[in-house]
């Protein structure tokens, strides 16, 4: 039979918590004060940006991040384009900026939806949103040429003297994100071109990746059966 320990029976400046068991005596080891006040820290942290993530709405999600950032690319190209010359890329590029075509959008409820109704579904002028077109292919480039010269003796108005070359260039590519959109309305009038695949209104490089399309099935009797 040992004498109990006693609590302040140090072995390196070690103390103990009074707790035995079996002869086994339980350090008293405190975390260190930085440790704790880090802990502390953090946990407090924690709280508040739960409450602003969470209950303010301030937070975004990453797909929501990743979606600000590519809008933000976007912009950007779309700025850039502006000063390129006008081609089918320059104006791909206008049509992907979401920003600048809610613009667009607005020049075409003032100025075109009129004659072509409010959503492009047509009503004295065609629709704008079939695969069927009077005049050029359907490309971009082809928007903005009718649109810039417009059909004068067809009753479609030029619009190059009357919208700024920038609102020009913007509606043609707000023209051009209208395919494919098949709004019932007035009946299809010209020819049709590429039917059933909407024209790409992305350039290719910005695209997303085309859907994987399944492997190709085995043949019977290949690899791995019995
Ligand atoms: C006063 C009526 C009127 C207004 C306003 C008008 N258009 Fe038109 N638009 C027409 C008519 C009519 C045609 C068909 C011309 C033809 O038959 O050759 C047409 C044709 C077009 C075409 C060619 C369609 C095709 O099938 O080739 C485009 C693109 C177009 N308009 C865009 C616009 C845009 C953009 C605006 C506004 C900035 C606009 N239009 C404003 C009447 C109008």
């Amino acid at each position: 039979m040992s004498a109990a320990p006693s609590n302040d029976d140090s072995h390196h400046g070690a103390r103990f918590t009074g707790h035995e068991y079996d002869g086994i005596r339980e350090y008293d080891n405190p975390m260190p004060r930085w440790w704790t006040a880090m802990f502390w820290a953090s946990f407090f942290f924690c709280l508040g940006y739960a409450f602003w993530y969470s209950l303010t709405g301030n937070g975004l999600g990453m797909l929501e991040e990743y979606e600000a950032d590519v809008q933000e690319a976007r912009a950007k190209a779309a700025g850039l384009a502006l000063a390129e010359p006008v081609t089918e890329d320059s104006l791909a590029k206008l049509a992907l900026d979401a920003s600048m075509m809610a613009g667009a959008a607005q020049v075409y409820a003032q100025r075109c939806a009129a004659c072509h109704a409010d959503q492009g579904q047509g009503l004295i002028g065609p629709n704008l949103t079939d695969a069927h077109w009077l005049h050029g292919d359907g490309s971009f480039a082809a928007i903005y040429g009718v649109v810039s010269e417009g059909v004068p003796a067809k009753g479609m108005p030029a619009w190059n003297k009357q919208l700024t070359p920038d609102e020009l260039r913007q509606v043609s590519a707000f023209i051009g994100s209208l395919r494919g959109k098949n709004l019932p309305g007035k009946a299809a009038e010209g020819a049709l071109i590429s039917p059933g695949a909407p024209p790409a209104a992305a350039p290719s490089a910005s695209a997303p990746p085309p859907a994987a399309s399944p492997p190709p099935a085995a043949p019977a009797g290949s690899e791995g059966s019995p």
